[in-house]
C-alpha cells in the first residue's frame, strides 16, 4: 500500500512517516519545507518537494491513502495574517481533496485541531460540541473538516478527521515549549509568558499521538465507514505557568517570570483558547488506544528532547 504524507518533513508528519516506514508501507512525503526539514525526512520515503497551495501539486504523485498534515500551525499568526492561513489551510486542503478524488485515493486522514471548538462550553469536550473557533486557524481547520465530510458523502472519498490537542516532542519547532526555550536562550534570567499563565490545556507526547493516529486509521479501514471525526488528546491538562517551571527546571534555570497579557481575561494573544481538554472516550472505545503519559510528563519529556536539540549553554 502506498501512503502519502503531506507535511511529512514536519514535526508530527516526520514521526508518522518513520512509523509507517517501520511498518513496511511504501511512503511518499510531500512537503515544501516551509517549516519542515529535509533531515527529518526518512531516507526510505519517496520525497516530492511540492507546494500544495498550487492546484497541480499532485502531478505524478500517487497513493492509496493520504495523511494530510501539511499546514501552517501558527495559531497566533492566523490572527494577524488571516490570508496566509486561508491559503495554507483552506485552499491547500481543498487541493489535497481534489487530488484525492481525481486520482482515486481511497482514504484521507485529515489533521484537524482542538481549536475548532473555540472556548468550549463542555470540558472534556466531546466531538459533538458545535464548531465555535475563535482563531482563523481554527476556522480554517473547521472549513477543511466540512470539505472532507462533503467529499466523503458526495464522492465516496473516505475521510477520517483527527482533532489533535497540543502535541509535543522531538523536532517540534513551534508552540509554547519551543517558544520558552528560544526565549531563555536569548536571556536566561527573564522568561516572558504570554497571557496570565493560568491558561490550562492538554498536551500529548508525539509517540502517543502517532500511536493514536495509526490505531484510529487501522480501525477506520476495517469498519468501512465513510466519515468519522475523533478527538486525539490527553486525559488531563496543565497550566502555562507549570510549563514555564518545567522548562526552566529542565534547563537548570530560575528565570524571573514576566506576564504579557493580550486581553483583559488573560489570554496570550487574540484567538488564544484559555482552557482545552478533549474527551477521548470515542477514540478509546473505537481504537482501544490510551495515552501512556500525562500532560505534565509529556511536557517534561518534550522539554528534555528539545533541550538536547536546541540548547547550547
Ligand atoms: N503540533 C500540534 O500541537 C498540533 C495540534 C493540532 C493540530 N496540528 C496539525 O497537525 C499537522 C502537523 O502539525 P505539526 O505540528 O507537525 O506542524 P509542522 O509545521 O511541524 O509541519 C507542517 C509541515 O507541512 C509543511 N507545509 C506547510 N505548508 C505546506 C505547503 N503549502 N505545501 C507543502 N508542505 C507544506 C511544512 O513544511 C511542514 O513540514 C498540521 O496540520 C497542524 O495544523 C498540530
Amino acid at each position: 500500500m502506498r501512503v502519502v504524507v503531506t507535511g511529512g518533513a514536519g514535526f508530527i508528519g516526520s514521526h508518522l512517516v518513520d512509523r509507517l516506514v517501520e511498518a513496511g508501507f511504501d511512503v511518499v512525503v510531500v512537503d515544501n519545507f516551509s517549516s519542515g526539514r529535509r533531515e527529518f525526512v526518512n531516507d526510505s520515503a519517496e520525497l516530492h518537494v511540492r507546494d500544495i497551495k498550487e492546484r497541480d501539486w499532485g502531478v505524478g504523485v500517487r497513493g492509496d491513502v493520504v495523511f494530510h498534515l501539511a499546514a501552517n500551525p501558527e495559531v497566533r499568526l492566523s490572527t494577524t495574517e488571516p490570508a496566509v492561513h486561508f491559503e495554507e489551510n483552506v485552499v491547500a486542503t481543498f487541493n489535497v481533496l481534489e487530488w484525492a478524488r481525481q486520482t482515486g485515493v481511497r482514504t484521507v486522514v485529515f489533521a484537524s485541531s482542538s481549536t475548532v471548538y473555540g472556548d468550549a462550553q463542555v470540558m472534556p469536550t466531546p466531538e459533538d460540541e458545535p464548531y465555535a473557533p475563535i482563531s482563523i486557524y481554527g476556522a480554517a481547520k473547521a472549513a477543511g473538516e466540512v470539505m472532507c465530510g462533503t467529499y466523503a458523502r458526495l464522492y465516496g472519498v473516505r475521510c477520517l478527521v483527527l482533532r489533535y490537542a497540543n502535541v509535543v516532542g522531538p523536532r517540534l519547532r513551534h508552540g509554547v515549549i519551543y517558544d520558552f526555550i528560544m526565549k531563555l536562550k536569548r536571556d536566561p534570567h527573564v522568561l516572558e509568558v504570554l497571557g496570565d499563565g493560568t491558561q490550562r490545556k492538554s498536551y500529548l507526547y508525539v509517540k502517543d499521538a502517532v500511536d493514536a493516529t495509526l490505531a484510529a486509521w487501522e480501525k477506520f479501514e476495517e469498519t468501512g465507514s465513510t466519515h468519522l471525526v475523533l478527538n486525539v488528546g490527553n486525559l488531563d491538562s496543565i497550566k502555562v505557568l507549570e510549563i514555564a517551571n518545567i522548562v526552566s527546571s529542565v534547563l537548570g534555570l530560575k528565570p524571573e517570570i514576566k506576564l504579557a497579557l493580550a486581553t483583559r481575561d488573560g489570554r496570550g494573544w487574540l484567538g488564544d483558547v484559555k482552557y482545552m481538554t478533549l474527551s477521548v472516550a470515542k477514540l478509546v472505545d473505537f481504537a482501544g488506544w490510551k495515552p501512556t503519559m500525562s500532560s505534565a510528563e509529556a511536557v517534561r519529556k518534550a522539554a528534555e528532547d528539545l533541550a538536547r536539540e536546541l540548547w547550547t549553554p
